[in-house]
């Protein structure tokens, strides 16, 4: 049975219209998943990027992968997001970098996307689909709005081992999340709504080490920063969540799941 908490998206649209989404950019940097424009790069090659093909990023935050994708691959991009300062930043953004003829922003629901279907060559994501509260819808409307043949390329935090309830409610608190998928349970989500599974790649050793990273940053080249910008609460918040996201995933409890599936 799926342990889930009542996390919705009201409760990630305060994170990222507060200083959460600040933090996390911090953290992470503006693409806000592990590995940066590397891991943008491993994905859009897994799922086979070429010129003019039309994308949708699905929760979109700030557009940097989306930039990086149009201007790398020759791909054109329309984001989707939920959250209203992501989104008026990601604009910003993208017409300071000029690019606006080629990426586009919706405020909208992954669980409801506002487009037509059979629209898109590849549906995209990063590490976001942890906050989505019902990841099933998320990919039947992910199949919707694919072309034929098209592709579904994601990556995400999942459950990757054995963990208790006990140890799962403080790793969702500090995050918001409803709940996360595990390794097998997406592929077979993927499979139930007619997609084939192309591969699945369990990415939690390169997860883990960007954890020690985060934990470093926290904890040295940012301390002055974070506690100056945001105070001793959110430091605090920021040390226990790097500390034991980072734990769980050395233990292999929690990681990173790549899947590439096809319509
Ligand atoms: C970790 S950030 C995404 C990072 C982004 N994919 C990247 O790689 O830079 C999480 C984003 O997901 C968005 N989000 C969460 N749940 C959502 C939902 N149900 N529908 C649309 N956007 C959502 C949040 O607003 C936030 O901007």
């Amino acid at each position: 049975m799926k342990y889930i908490k009542d996390y919705t998206i009201k409760d990630v649209q305060d994170v990222y219209d507060g200083p959460g989404g600040l933090l996390w950019e911090a953290v992470m940097g503006e693409q806000i998943h592990s590995g940066g424009p590397a891991a943008t790069d491993f994905l859009a090659q897994k799922a086979g990027l070429k010129k003019d093909m039309v994308i949708c990023d699905i929760c979109s935050a700030l557009g940097a992968p989306a930039h990086q994708l149009v201007s790398k691959y020759g791909v054109t991009v329309k984001g989707v997001d939920a959250t209203k300062t992501m989104i008026q930043k990601a604009q910003e953004r993208t017409k300071a970098a000029k690019l606006e003829h080629l990426i586009e922003y919706y405020e909208g629901n992954a669980m409801d996307l506002p487009f037509k279907k059979e629209t898109f060559d590849v549906v995209w994501g990063q590490e976001a689909w942890c906050y989505v509260t019902d990841k099933n819808r998320l990919i039947q409307e992910a199949y919707r709005v694919l072309k034929p043949g098209g592709k579904i390329a994601f990556t995400d935090w999942i459950i990757t081992g054995e963990i208790s309830k006990t140890e799962l409610d403080p790793l969702y608190d500090t995050m918001s999340f409803p709940y996360m998928e595990t390794f097998q349970g997406y592929q077979e989500t993927l499979k139930q709504n007619g997609f084939k599974v192309l591969e699945a790649l369990d990415q939690t050793e390169e997860y883990a080490k960007c954890f020690d990273d985060y934990y470093d940053k926290v904890h040295v080249e940012l301390k002055p920063t974070i506690l100056e910008n945001f105070g001793q609460d959110l430091f605090d918040f920021a040390s226990n969540l790097v500390t034991i996201w980072r734990k769980a995933a050395k233990e292999h409890k929690v990681g990173r799941g790549l899947f590439i599936a096809q319509k």
